[in-house]
């Protein structure tokens, strides 16, 4: 023991500088990783006797959010569009969190018939809908195409959510005071409404669309807590920050080898999927934004939205669009 504390001592001595560098670079590197994790949400808000439903609940932060809400006593409606990966995420969440009261529920929001028959289902086995989740979402997929024509991003992140959540507000309505809090990203500072050409189909380019879709999410919390003022039902968009998900499975893997290689050491810096659910939690559940409606979220925290998430004319004008595109009256 007394040679291994020499040994240590005598290497420490020698190389001085090269283990103070480590040191310091390592501490450093990990407070880093820290500080990108971002805020945690505090609030203490049990949900017992209250339903949450989250759209795309069986991976990434959909989980994580499910496993929290259970864990405050909620019951749990994961709606998902594989039922296989679903019926494992809920035995999953029901173990981690000691609550039975999660069941799954089938949802293709690729699919306006599928938005439509998960609504008449909850509507039929549910007497309450405290807080809506509106995460699924996909990013930066190939040109594709919804059951209903529309581009994928845009059907997915935002129309079958638009639909859904209109389907479902008499429900929330009944259930006040009640959430709708919509996961949308950082991407929504560049993005831009392409009202002369919403399905992209002149010109698509992967990321246009998911920047679009995301923004879309921004404009739809804003005219939704115009349109719901008074009732008691609320609305939040947020960006969650950057995780390590199943989110970059269409880009990734079609990225050249070199560039894979290259974004390995950033992993590092990413949020887990814990970290990463904590403003959607907040967003839920903090009694401090029981009375604010229409804004956006990041780290735990408000944050103004970009500009073009902020144009009330261009919001209603993307109601109006999106209201025509699902065949809602
Ligand atoms: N990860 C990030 O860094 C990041 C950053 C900013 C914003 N976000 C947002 O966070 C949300 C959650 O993403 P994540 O990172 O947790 O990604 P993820 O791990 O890929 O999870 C996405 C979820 O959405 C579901 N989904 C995709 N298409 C669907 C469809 N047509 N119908 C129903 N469900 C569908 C997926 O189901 P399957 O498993 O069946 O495909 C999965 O459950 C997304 O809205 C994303 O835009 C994420």
């Amino acid at each position: 023991m007394q040679d291994y504390t020499q040994a240590v001592k005598e290497f420490v001595e020698e190389h001085y500088t090269g283990v103070t560098f480590v040191l310091v670079t390592g501490v450093g590197l990990f407070a880093l990783r820290r500080w990108l994790a971002g805020g945690v949400c505090h609030s203490k808000a049990r949900l017992d006797g209250k339903t949450v439903l989250i759209t795309g609940a069986n991976t990434g932060i959909g989980k994580e959010t499910a496993v929290d809400m259970a864990k405050r006593g909620a019951r749990v409606i994961l709606a998902c569009r594989d039922m296989g990966r679903a019926n494992k995420a809920a035995d999953e969440i029901r173990k981690r969190s000691g609550n039975g009261n999660v069941v799954v529920k089938m949802l293709d929001l690729a699919s306006l018939n599928s938005v439509r028959a998960l609504a008449k289902d909850v509507h039929q086995t549910e007497d309450r809908l405290d807080i809506l989740i509106n995460n699924a979402g996909i990013m930066m997929c190939p040109p594709w195409k919804t059951e209903d024509g529309f581009e994928m991003q845009f059907g997915v992140n935002h129309l079958g959510h638009f639909l859904l959540t209109n389907l479902l507000l008499d429900l929330l309505k009944k259930s006040t005071p009640s959430r709708i809090v919509n996961v949308s990203s950082l991407a929504h500072e560049s993005g831009k409404i392409h009202f002369d050409d919403i399905n992209l189909e002149k010109n698509y380019e992967m990321l246009v669309s998911y920047r679009q879709s995301k923004l879309a999410n921004v404009l739809f919390t804003r005219e939704l807590a115009a349109r719901l003022k008074g009732t008691r039902v609320t609305t939040y968009a947020l960006h969650p920050g950057v995780i390590r998900t199943e989110l970059g499975r269409h880009f990734f893997p079609s990225m050249p080898l070199w560039k894979r290689i290259l974004v390995i050491p950033f992993f590092f810096f990413l949020k887990t999927p814990w970290q990463g659910a904590q403003t959607t939690i907040y967003c839920a559940v903090d009694e401090s934004l029981q009375n604010t409606s229409g804004l956006y979220y990041s780290d735990c925290a408000l944050k103004e939205a970009a500009p073009q998430g902020r144009d009330d004319a261009a919001a209603r004008r993307l109601w109006d669009l999106s209201a025509s595109m699902v065949g809602l009256a």
